[in-house]
């Protein structure tokens, strides 16, 4: 077992005269025995920084260490880790017996020794009535784990996952993301798991590193992440459905939001008024999560901070919905128990200061209000 860090990793790809980052100055700590998620939409350099730390392409700039040795020059056969990717790949005319033992046997183990590996392997992934099959004749999530087994048989210092459930339903994919987080408690081996799913990430990771256009945004706990987002990025991709993000800017000597065409008003509380005072004017983004977004009846009690929003869409999740509401030209998404209000109900809006989040409109940064 080992720990990986990254310090300053770069990539840049050459494309004929263009040269393009896809990976810029990455930090990351990876500790013995942990469970690091890298996630990030489509193209944010995932698949790239995990094969650096593979040693299946060349760093650009910086350093990697694994177990606290430098390996920028060292052969990926040499660094000790196993890869497993989404496109599992397996040898077709082999069974999955084969298939597993197939690296050991290359590297010379006892038969033994192999034997007693890949049973072991195989007892831990629950495939031990399959070692005879070949890959046709196994259903998806039966070869996703053969290709699981042929990385566990290698007994590594660090696995790393490029997105190994992509190809699989959405139900097998959740029953082998368990079956990854029990291996990773079993084994206690350092995992680096790669996906852009961030309910994946969220439901897998010690700490997740959230990366985007090559840069990395934040790393933390999932917790953290969730309710302390670093950046209007990360606010943004953390969470389903994600938190509302409304453009405006701050009114009334500090104590107020207003979206740019100022349907409404949000009434910012004590700690982002001290904050805030002296700022009017200054453009920022407002962020609340669709859990902490309160809706009432337009008539009755008016709660103090409302604003009045018209309910376009309401999606029954069965004990709870999502009730998708305009306020002038804002678009906001509630999550609420049942009952629900009906389309084209006028209901007041109502933000809690202490939910609400402000981001700055200029760079993304979280804006922090006074402590209490
Ligand atoms: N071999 C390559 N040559 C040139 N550009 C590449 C190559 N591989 C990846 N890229 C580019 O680098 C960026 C990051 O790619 P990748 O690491 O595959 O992203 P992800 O895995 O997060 O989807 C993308 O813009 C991609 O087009
Ligand atoms: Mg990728």
């Amino acid at each position: 077992m080992a720990s990986v860090k990254l310090v300053g990793i770069r990539k840049i790809y050459e494309d004929g005269s263009r040269t393009h980052p896809a990976v810029r100055d990455l930090d990351l700590e990876i500790a013995d025995g942990e469970l690091m998620v890298l996630v990030g939409p489509s193209g944010c350099g995932k698949s790239t920084t995990l094969r650096m730390i593979a040693g299946l392409e060349s760093i650009s700039g910086g350093e990697l260490f694994i177990g606290g040795r430098r390996v920028n020059e060292v052969a990926a056969k040499d660094r000790d880790i196993a890869m497993v990717f989404q496109n599992y790949a397996l040898y077709p005319h082999m069974t999955a017996y084969q298939n597993m033992a197939f690296a050991l046997t290359l590297k010379k183990l006892p038969k033994t020794e192999v034997q007693e590996r890949v049973r072991d392997a195989a007892r831990v992934l629950a495939i031990e009535s399959l070692l005879e099959r070949r890959p046709r004749q196994m259903s998806g999530g039966e070869r996703q784990r053969v290709a699981l087994g042929r990385a566990l048989v290698r007994q590594p210092q660090v696995f790393l996952f490029d997105e190994p459930l992509s190809n699989l339903d959405a139900k097998l994919r959740v029953q082998m993301r368990r079956e990854i987080a029990r291996l990773h408690q079993q084994l206690e081996t350092t995992m680096i798991y790669v996906t852009h799913d961030q309910v994946e990430a969220m439901t897998l990771g010690d700490r997740i590193a959230v990366l985007h256009r090559g840069e990395l945004q934040q790393v933390d706990t999932p917790g953290a992440l969730y309710e302390r987002p670093r950046n209007s990025f990360v606010a943004s991709f953390i969470g389903t459905p994600p938190m509302n993000l409304v453009e405006g800017a701050i009114v009334d000597r500090g104590s107020a939001f207003s979206p740019r065409d100022g349907a409404f008003s949000v009434s910012l509380g004590p700690r982002w008024a001290e904050t805030m005072r002296g700022r009017d004017g200054e453009a920022v983004v407002l962020g609340i999560r669709p859990e902490d977004l309160r809706l009432a009846r337009a008539t009755g009690e008016t709660p103090s901070a409302g604003s009045e929003a018209r309910v376009d869409l309401v999606e029954l999740l069965g004990g709870e919905a999502l009730v998708h509401l305009s306020a002038g030209a804002t678009e906001l998404t509630a999550r609420i128990p049942t009952p629900v209000p009906s389309t084209g109900d006028r209901l007041l809006l109502h933000f809690s200061p202490e939910r609400l989040q402000l981001f700055s409109a200029a760079n993304g940064a979280r804006l922090e209000p006074a402590p209490e």
